[in-house]
């Protein structure tokens, strides 16, 4: 027999319940892959707060290298409140910017779906949010995350927000072509009634979308009519254009729909290595306690798969992810009334005793 397709998976746990969380993942990879012959490796490197405390730096050498000779990049989170009074390059989350950029993932797809068994678990009317599937697109290394002039002045700061014409072609691209695999629908947020650099994205988008996608609809919503509509009425979206900036902050409200942000997870794509981490963050007062949601991490590696080509495999960890949740399994952060909550490596066990089985059975209920 041919040897399986071996994949190197740099493995950047970082700070908080990132160790955690990303360690249910790997396991569920594992059950995964033989079922569907293939193999990884996993090589764990520092990121983060714990890379700054071990080598004075948020992302060192030896961690980049690994990412860029890697085939996916697996992270978990970076930051807490031991890191919060650095400034600069001595604050984790640069070292997650400098990753970001020196992979060249310009493109973050964040994807919001409330399954109907959650849809309790919502903080809005489930009959509102049940159903809900958006996939927002960032732009994520460029905007104000990345512009110049930045920093201290005499007597004040700056940021600046800047996007070229073909940093904003690019993103639509990738906006446009999901579409075209989903339900033709693109959203472009901006604030073109005050940014300059809005308007020269809406211009772009706009004619990137006459020029090459006239099978996609396309429409425009200033960023702060779209924050309210995600939450009035997020069955309304399909994709989700956006800069950086606004990205980030639609896409953490987006994530109160399905009632966790625990359940989100991310692809940054479109350079040399594609990076995958859950959209939550480090969770420090919750970390080292086996209770934080594996969930995001775990759909994060089935978009991991998905990337590198084994979609029977992605598919089969989300089912897993589903099944589990079916079988009434609920981390502490998804239940609700009397619901008992279980660890967050049982959650992750029996994602991948689901997953190692391609076809359904009987699972144990809690
Ligand atoms: C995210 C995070 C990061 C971001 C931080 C940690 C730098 O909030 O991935 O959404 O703002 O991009
Ligand atoms: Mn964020």
């Amino acid at each position: 027999m041919e040897n399986p397709t071996t994949y190197d998976i740099a493995w950047l746990p970082g700070d908080g319940i990132g160790p955690e969380v990303t360690r249910e993942a790997l396991r569920v990879l594992d059950a995964v892959a033989s079922a569907h012959d293939f193999a990884f490796t996993a090589e764990e490197y520092l990121m983060g707060g714990a890379a700054l405390d071990e080598t004075g730096t948020p992302f060192p050498n030896e961690t980049r290298a690994a990412c860029q000779e890697s085939d996916a990049v697996l992270l978990g989170a970076v930051g807490g409140p031991k890191w919060d009074d650095n400034t600069g390059e001595k604050r984790p989350e640069s070292g997650l910017l400098a990753l970001r950029k020196a992979l060249g993932v310009y493109a973050n797809l964040r994807p919001v779906l409330v399954p109907e068994t959650l849809a309790s678990a919502s903080p809005l009317r489930p009959d509102r949010v049940g159903g809900t599937d958006i996939l927002f697109v960032r732009e994520l290394t460029g905007g104000i995350y990345f512009g110049t002039p930045e920093g201290r002045t005499d007597d004040g700061a700056r940021s600046t927000m800047v996007y070229s014409e073909a940093e904003i072609e690019r993103i639509a691209h990738v906006a446009f072509q999901r579409a075209q695999r989903r339900h033709g629908h693109v959203t472009s947020v901006d604030k073109a009634n005050v940014l300059e650099v809005s308007e020269l994205w809406r211009e772009v988008v706009t004619r990137v979308s006459e020029e090459q996608y006239p099978d996609v609809e396309l429409r425009h919503l200033y960023v702060d009519n779209a924050a309210m509509q995600v939450v009035r009425d997020p069955q309304q979206f399909d994709v989700v254009l956006t800069g950086n900036l606004f990205g980030d902050i639609l896409s953490d409200l987006a994530a109160a729909l399905p009632g966790s942000l625990g359940l989100l997870p991310s692809a940054s794509v479109g350079g040399t290595v594609g990076l995958f981490e859950p959209v939550h963050g480090s969770a420090p007062d919750i970390a080292g306690q086996d209770v934080a949601n594996p969930i995001g991490t775990i759909l994060s590696a089935a978009l991991l798969l998905d990337e590198l080509g084994e979609h029977e495999a992605a598919d089969a960890v989300r089912h897993a992810v589903d099944a589990t949740l079916e079988a009434g399994f609920r981390t502490a952060d998804l239940a609700v009334g009397d619901e008992e909550a279980v660890s967050t490596s049982t959650f992750g066990r029996e994602v991948a005793t689901r997953a190692a089985d391609p076809v359904p059975q009987n699972a144990p209920t809690p």
